[in-house]
């Protein structure tokens, strides 16, 4: 099939070279004019694990094309996918601006009967907005082509993109006709030839679907850090708890680790745009708000444990900081714990030393400019702890899983260890180290 990807972020490169690589002809239009020159070169624009060996092997094939010449991939495509960003706005809804500036070029451009679908993250009611949008400056422009409009969200993880792109746990697809279905279910065979994994609905369901999926993952971290702090307070030990209760088969053991808050450039923005869409709606939605809130306390629970163990006035004192990223495996910093951890430490006078193989750049630009003169970004793990007084993890990536911990203990001044993913186990203590972990 031939497919127009609108956007050329995490998901619309990532999806545009999935489908490239099972043989389609994908056209993939930003209107970053630098992004796409880019990308015409093999550069990509983020870390994600395989991307760019899926783009330099389509590219080279003719499968994957990069353009801001969007007439020229609508004139040869039938599908389109829509995959611009729609961050959070001011008030917490979604920002729409990106998804109707992309239908606005669709219409004004379009010459062929197409299908819309929208793959951004989207409110429910989006995507007949969108088509209301399209068909309104087709009638100006006096067109007969006609456009049909679907949803199809994703569920990717960054870090895992390209796996999970390529194998999916469910495909959803939200459609009004059996047409549509059809379309999309071919379009996707090839991700699901071992069994069928198409969950098919209609439109508003399906753009819900999305923001239910990652409200509920974010449910279950806030709830388990909430029972880290209770755990914390009374003398229960976390881990023993996740344990007793991963085993129930009704629960599981996924995203029940407590730490140090949840980032992203999801879960954050969909819980709330959630919350919003509840309100406007007439519904106060208790749930979902305290998620948020929890969440936002959870980002400064390290902070408060540095201020515990070495005074509100952090004047004089160096922190090593080991990954920035909102996770492993992405140069992603959007609402990472990070940014809120360096910036208060700043603010009560400390130096950092910071080290992420992959989210610095992403994380000078996102940093207040004002704390930049105090933090230095290391090139490896090691460097960031020289004449630091203690270490504050922040991103689980597994090279800081099983560090020379007698080098550690040789470089910290204070041998102080704030573990904000619990990734250590409790038994360097007795090498000397003071560790703090969440719900210890
Ligand atoms: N990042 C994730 O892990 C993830 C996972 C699932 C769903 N989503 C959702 O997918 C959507 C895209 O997210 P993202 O992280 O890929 O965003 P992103 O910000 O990384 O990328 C969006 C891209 O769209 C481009 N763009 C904006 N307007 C355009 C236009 N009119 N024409 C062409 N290009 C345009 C931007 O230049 C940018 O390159 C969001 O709705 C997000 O919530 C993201």
């Amino acid at each position: 099939m031939n497919i127009t990807v609108i956007g050329t972020g995490y998901v619309g490169l990532v999806t545009g070279a999935c489908f490239s690589k099972m043989g389609n002809k994908v056209y993939c239009v930003d209107i970053v004019e630098e992004k796409i020159q880019g990308l015409k070169n093999n550069i990509l624009p983020i870390f994600e694990p395989h991307l760019g060996t899926v783009v330099r092997t389509s590219q080279e094939k003719g499968d994957l094309i990069f353009t801001t010449d969007i007439k020229e991939a609508l004139d040869n495509t039938d599908i389109i996918f829509i995959a611009v960003g729609t961050p959070m706005a001011e008030d917490g809804s979604a920002n729409l601006d990106y998804i109707f500036s992309a239908a606005s070029d669709i219409a004004n451009n379009i010459t062929r009967d197409s299908l819309v679908v929208i793959k951004s993250t989207v409110p429910v009611g989006t995507g007949f907005k969108v088509r209301d949008h399209i068909n309104a400056i087709l009638d100006e422009r006096d067109s007969d082509v006609t456009i049909k409009i679907a949803s199809n969200p994703e569920f990717l993880k960054e870090g895992h993109a390209i796996e999970d792109c390529l194998h999916p746990d469910r495909v959803v697809i939200g459609a009004e006709d059996e047409e549509v279905f059809e379309t999309l279910k071919d379009l996707y065979a090839t991700f699901v030839l071992n069994h069928d994994r198409f969950v098919l609905m209609d439109i508003k369901s399906s753009e819900m679907t999305k923001y239910v999926a990652n409200s509920m993952l974010a449910t279950k971290i806030s709830f388990m850090n909430e029972i880290a702090n209770i755990c914390e307070v009374t003398g229960a030990d976390v881990q023993s708890v996740r344990l007793g209760i991963g085993s129930d088969r009704r629960i599981g053991y996924d995203f029940i680790y407590a730490g140090c808050g949840y980032g992203g450039s999801c879960f954050p923005k969909d819980v709330q745009a959630l919350i919003n869409t509840a309100q406007e709606n007439g519904y106060e939605p208790k749930i979902l708000s305290n998620v948020e809130l929890v969440n936002k306390n959870q980002k400064m629970v390290l902070v408060n444990k540095v201020v515990d163990r070495f005074g509100e006035d952090l004047t004089g004192l160096t922190f090593a900081v080991w990954g920035l990223a909102f996770k492993p495996g992405t140069d992603d910093v959007r609402e990472a714990t990070s940014l809120v951890v360096i910036s208060e430490l700043i603010k009560r006078g400390a130096k950092i030393k910071a080290y992420d193989s992959q989210a610095t750049e992403e994380f000078t630009r996102a940093i207040d400019d004002e704390c930049l003169p105090s933090i230095e970004f290391k090139a490896n793990r090691y460097e960031a702890l020289d004449d630091a007084d203690a270490l504050i993890l922040i991103t689980e990536w597994k090279e800081f899983r099983n560090p020379d911990f007698d080098f550690l203990l040789e470089e910290l001044t204070e041998k102080v260890i704030f573990d904000g993913r619990n990734i250590y186990d409790k038994k360097i203590q007795n090498k000397g180290f003071e560790l703090y972990q969440i719900g210890c």
